[in-house]
């Protein structure tokens, strides 16, 4: 008499056949519905600053927005109309779009919690207003990197309506360049969103070069 060794390897063995005889028998998949909802991750965490009309700067912060276009470039951001940032861009015809690091983690909360319509945002979170010499907006001197935006396009989508504004300079701290000129995430720690447990999360380390690592499929 034979005894059977059942192992790891054969259990796992089993789980592929079975989940391969389920595919032939068309099921499609094994993932699970959560709905239609705003789920991506991770989301970026942006610090969209404006002026209002009596030139008072603020600040607010956005989980919906990113870059959509290289050239000219582009970044868009998604506001509430109930947002006082809102009729601040639609005004001054632009915005900035910080970017918080780690240690500048309840400063970015902050913006996201008060509005610049009751308090002035900047003094209550300590940082310091920097007009910005291309556009007619303001940023904080506090986050290491800001990209200075000319509004190009307002799309009402429902809820929010996307600001499209083309970036027209980025400025970023010393500190945070690398020998190539250019910013460095792991030295900026920018604050990352997930959008659905709201929380914010750090970076993490460098897993592949992009444009590269997945040659290593192509035919
Ligand atoms: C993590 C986080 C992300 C947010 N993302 C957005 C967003 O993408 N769009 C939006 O309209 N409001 C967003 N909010 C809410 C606004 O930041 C909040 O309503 C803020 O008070 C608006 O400021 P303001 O009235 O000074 O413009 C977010 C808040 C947090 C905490």
């Amino acid at each position: 008499m034979f005894e059977v060794q059942y192992n790891e390897e054969m259990e796992a063995e089993i789980k592929r056949l079975e989940a391969e005889n389920r595919k032939a028998q068309g099921e499609v998949t094994m993932k699970k519905s959560v709905g239609a909802k705003t789920l991506l991750f991770p989301t970026p965490t942006l610090m969209v600053g404006t002026y209002d009309q009596t030139g008072k700067p603020n600040l607010m912060n956005a989980a919906w927005g990113g870059i959509c276009c290289s050239q000219p470039p582009c970044v868009a951001v998604s506001l509430r109309k109930a947002t006082y940032s809102h009729a601040a861009i639609v005004e001054r015809k632009a915005f900035t779009v910080g970017m918080a690091g780690e240690s500048r983690i309840m400063e970015a909360d902050y913006m996201g919690i008060v509005s610049g319509r009751d308090v002035d945002k900047f003094a209550g979170a300590g940082l310091t207003p920097v007009k910005s010499d291309l556009v007619d907006a303001p940023y904080a001197e506090e986050f290491p990197v800001v990209l200075e935006c000319r509004l190009l396009h307002i799309v009402e989508i429902g809820l929010h309506t996307q600001f499209i504004g083309e970036i027209v300079d980025v400025k970023a701290d010393a500190d945070v360049l690398g020998d190539d000129g250019l910013p460095e995430i792991m030295k900026i720690k920018p604050l990352i969103y997930d959008t659905a447990h709201k929380g914010y999360h750090g970076v993490g380390p460098l897993l592949g070069k992009a444009f590269s690592i997945g040659k290593g499929l192509q035919k």
